[in-house]
């Protein structure tokens, strides 16, 4: 597997697989079971796997989630060479940002509902980073979790509006045995909120309506920032704490016979 720091190395090794299909998965490191099944899909329909792992600070609106965010490098490395990945791209800042951000790619409807309602900036950067990435990488497929419901939704729609090549491949939410949906923050829950979290799911899934939901949720604690509805999914965002979850179900219960668990 190789270990892609500069522009200059990853530029040789696509050169070097010009006629290869290219997978391609995006991540911020702190892989878990979610992360690896992008993996796997992508191992499974293309010649080379690309992960790249970059925690991008434009997405991030609060400071301190920046500078909590997990980081486990050699853990990651690690589990992508058990998955047989090819090349890992470990960018910096000034790699990914030689405008230093002063070109922003923005999406002006979708964007500004839901978690772009309470994190102001979150979807600029994170259509900027991707854009840049999959102009980079070139991949014939990229893949995103369902997890983020909103997040592939516009990526989708930036593919589209921008003709991109690369098909965007959604892929289902993996989940712990209570439910929970697998994410790189559950690792900074305290073993209380940790025991708490799994209520989201459940909640989530059930038939009461979204004003019951709302209720049962900040009785066990959480502070919810929304649950609504878009497309045939209902989404949430909660804190936790200071941690900010997010999940989303297939409307009538049945995303949880779909959706798989690990
Ligand atoms: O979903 C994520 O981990 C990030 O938003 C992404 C797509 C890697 C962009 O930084």
């Amino acid at each position: 597997m190789k270990i892609l720091k500069q522009q200059s190395e990853w530029r040789d090794f696509r050169q070097s697989q010009a006629q290869s299909s290219v997978g391609f998965v995006p991540t911020m490191g702190a892989l878990h079971a979610g992360h690896m099944s992008l993996v796997a899909q992508a191992r499974q329909s293309n010649d080379v796997v690309v992960v790249s792992i970059y925690i991008n600070p434009t997405q991030f609106d609060q400071a301190a989630d920046l500078n909590n965010y997990p980081q486990l490098l050699e853990q990651d490395l690690a589990q992508l060479q058990a998955a047989g990945v090819d090349a890992v791209l470990l960018p910096t800042y000034d790699w990914i940002y030689p405008d230093q951000y002063t070109y922003q790619l923005s999406e002006h409807d979708l964007s500004g509902r839901f978690c772009g309602a309470h994190r102001p900036g979150h979807f600029d950067g994170v259509l900027t980073v991707v854009m840049k990435l999959l102009n980079m990488v070139g991949p014939k497929r990229a893949y995103f979790g369902e997890k983020d419901y909103q997040q592939l939704h516009l990526i989708k729609g930036m593919a589209e509006a921008f003709f991109l090549p690369s098909e965007i491949i959604g892929c289902a939410t993996m989940r712990e045995q209570d439910g929970l949906a697998m994410s790189s923050r559950n690792l900074r829950l305290t073993a209380e909120q940790r025991s708490t979290a799994p209520l989201l799911y459940q909640v989530l899934s059930d038939k009461s309506s979204i004003a019951e939901k709302i209720q049962t949720l900040e009785s066990a604690g959480f502070q919810v920032e929304y649950i609504e509805q878009l497309d045939d999914r209902l989404l949430a965002a909660v804190q936790l704490g200071e941690i900010r979850l997010i999940d989303n179900v297939s409307i009538g219960n049945s995303s949880a016979k779909q959706e798989k668990v690990a």
